[in-house]
């Protein structure tokens, strides 16, 4: 671009930088090329971009946090229930879990992720009933709790999980809702349902875990 002598300006003093040449109704335009540290930064960002797209979102598995996260989450599920196997979805299975704290912990992380947002984060109730009071409307046995959580109740209002949740998870999460009852909610729900019979005592074998 070949810039033209400045034009006096009004103050006499003739302005260093060149101009573009181009002229609107008398106002000039200046040639003031941007910094080079910007247009450093800019090449810099041009360049940087494609291996950053090629490594984060052309991959076989994506290298993004939350994928790595996610994968991190399964692998350490995984270690946790190498070492209690493949549970059984039965009665037994809920009341042995119920008495072992360690394993709840595993029960409420299901829970915080899945069921505090209808059943509250104490379990006082919601959209979903109050879980822990005596009332319960689908719970007449604790092994119930399973049938809920797979298979939802009235309706979808309560979802089914069975296609959702490992049955690892549905029977600690099942276990986790047994231990709620009885526990102080911030917020309780009134009761719906009946009152049942309280949960079994633990299994006389207390191998401890
Ligand atoms: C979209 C809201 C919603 C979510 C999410 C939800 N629930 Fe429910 N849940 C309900 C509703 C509504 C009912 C009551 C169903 C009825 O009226 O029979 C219910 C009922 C239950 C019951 C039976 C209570 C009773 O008194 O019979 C249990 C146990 C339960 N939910 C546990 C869970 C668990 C565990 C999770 C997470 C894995 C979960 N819920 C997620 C809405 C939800």
């Amino acid at each position: 671009m070949s810039s033209v002598t400045p034009e006096t300006s009004d103050t006499g003093a003739i302005p260093d930088d060149p101009l573009t040449g181009h002229s609107y109704d008398g106002i000039q335009e200046f040639d003031n090329p941007l910094p080079g540290w910007w247009k450093w930064l800019f090449v810099g960002s041009m360049l940087f971009s494609p291996p950053y797209f090629f490594y984060f979102h052309s991959g076989v598995e994506s290298r993004t946090r939350a994928a790595s996260y996610d994968r991190d989450l399964a692998e350490n599920l995984q270690l946790q229930f190498a070492e209690i196997g493949e549970l059984k979805a039965d009665r037994e299975t809920v009341v042995k879990f119920l008495y072992k704290p360690n394993w709840l912990q595993v029960g409420k992380v299901v829970f915080k992720t899945n069921c505090q947002s209808c059943h509250g984060a104490d379990g006082g109730g919601l959209v979903g009933p109050n879980l822990t009071d005596d009332h319960y409307k689908n719970i007449r046995e604790i092994e119930d709790i399973i049938g809920v959580l797979q298979n939802g109740a009235a309706a979808g209002a309560m979802p089914a999980w069975k296609n959702r949740l490992s049955t690892n998870e549905l029977v600690l999460a099942a276990s986790y809702v047994a231990s709620m009852r009885g526990t102080e909610a911030a917020n309780p729900k009134a009761p719906e349902g009946n009152v049942i019979a309280p949960w079994p005592d633990p299994p006389a074998e207390s191998d401890a875990q």
